[in-house]
């Protein structure tokens, strides 16, 4: 016990000597064994209700090494609009040998969900050791349809890490809030990477940058300049393209990145590119800030077509968008531009004070090109919020 209550207070003692090291430009790494929970206590039963937004990279996280540790730093605006809600209701069970839990998607039972929870939870056990002493039912849904093709990995992790926090805060009211979202998102990466970017903040970086001391492999963390008042409200309006299932999941997508002949140098330019597009955030660039972005998006999709087995995710629609909106960029001066996750949608990034041209000429020239007419309008948003 007393040992137990040493490590609390050495855990507690390491976030504020993070904190203050901000400041003092001298860093103390946190390591995964600070994430390690020993002293909680006894609670009957219970329940939490969060909700967790998907979030846009800008430069993008792909491929990454043993227990979801990236391969390169990224960097993601966190959207408001398209979110998942995950309630978490927990009761004491009498034997603490497996895990137990339902899962349920828009109050019905959804038995392909839970293989992934399963998995979740088993990488999760060693830092939350509670888990099994509870039987857990877990009540999930997305603000956006389940079959637009926008991956609800990155805000269902979230949304579930969240819950899992809450419970930890209950079992153990003296962790600080500060270790409360730095584990939340240290647990959401390991159920799903990106998912790390979508705990706190309007732009977060994850992965170890020279120039943010701050950052992290194992967690995301708020970006921390000042961000140019040009990105304030800054919209992604997500055209549908494709609905469907993809071909080739971003976990195998992953993988063909070992043994890659572009790697190395890829990895290397997504650190270039992270401190060419910090100095953007902080300048309000907005010719800079295009360049970045869609170049990232589209030496992202170069990737994936120089790997071994090669493949292509874009649609034929999601090339006609990218050449519209180049063309109308050409002669508006509009600073419009797009960027791409690892599908067929389009996301149009745009000022929030070129918004009513912006929405003119999508719905004028780009809803043709959607699968039913169908796109999503999002904005930049603060990360997860208790309900
Ligand atoms: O978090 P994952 O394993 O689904 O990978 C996400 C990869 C991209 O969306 C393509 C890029 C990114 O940084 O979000």
């Amino acid at each position: 016990m007393h040992d137990k209550k040493i490590l609390v207070k050495c855990t507690t003692d390491l976030q504020t000597i993070f904190k203050k090291s901000i400041f003092a430009k001298k860093l103390v790494m946190v390591s995964e064994k600070d994430f390690i929970s020993t002293d909680f206590a006894s609670i009957e039963k219970g329940s939490f209700q969060w909700s967790s937004p998907s979030n846009i990279a800008l430069v993008k996280y792909w491929g990454k090494k043993e227990n979801q540790i990236p391969a390169n730093p990224s960097i993601s605006f966190t959207l408001n609009n398209c979110k998942t809600i995950t309630k978490l209701d927990f009761s004491k069970k009498e034997t603490n040998d497996t895990f137990s839990f339902d899962l349920l998607f828009e109050g019905k039972p959804k038995e392909d969900f839970k293989p992934k929870i399963q998995k979740f939870f088993e990488r999760i056990e060693k830092y939350c050791p509670y888990l099994k002493q509870y039987h857990f039912t877990i009540d999930t849904e997305n603000t956006f349809p389940h079959s637009s093709g926008i991956a609800s990995s990155a805000s269902g992790m979230a949304a579930l890490s969240m819950n899992i926090m809450s419970l930890e805060k209950a079992l153990n009211p003296t962790i600080t809030d500060d270790f409360f979202y730095q584990k939340a998102s240290f647990l959401a990466r390991l159920g799903s990477g990106s998912a790390c970017r979508s705990i706190k903040g309007n732009v977060v970086v994850w992965g170890k940058h020279d120039e943010i001391l701050t950052s992290s492999d194992l967690f995301g963390v708020e970006f921390p300049s000042q961000l140019h008042e040009n990105f304030h409200n800054y919209q992604d309006t997500i055209l549908l393209v494709d609905k469907g299932e993809k071909q080739v999941s971003s976990t195998v997508g992953h993988d063909l990145m070992h043994n890659h002949p572009y790697a190395s140098t890829r990895f290397e330019q997504a650190h270039t590119n992270l401190s060419a597009l910090k100095k953007v955030l902080e300048n309000g660039n907005l010719d800079e800030f295009i360049k970045i972005v869609e170049s990232e998006a589209l030496t992202l999709h170069a990737m994936m077509m120089t790997s071994m087995p090669y493949f292509i995710l874009m649609k034929p629609n999601t090339l006609e968008i990218i050449n519209k909106i180049w063309k109308f960029r050409n002669q508006t001066n509009i600073p419009i531009c797009f960027t791409l996750d690892a599908g067929a949608n389009v996301h149009v990034l745009y000022p929030e004070n070129v918004s009513e041209t912006v929405l003119q000429f999508i719905q004028d020239e780009l809803v043709g090109y959607c699968q039913n007419g169908n796109y999503i309008c999002d904005i930049i948003g603060n990360g997860s919020q208790l309900m």
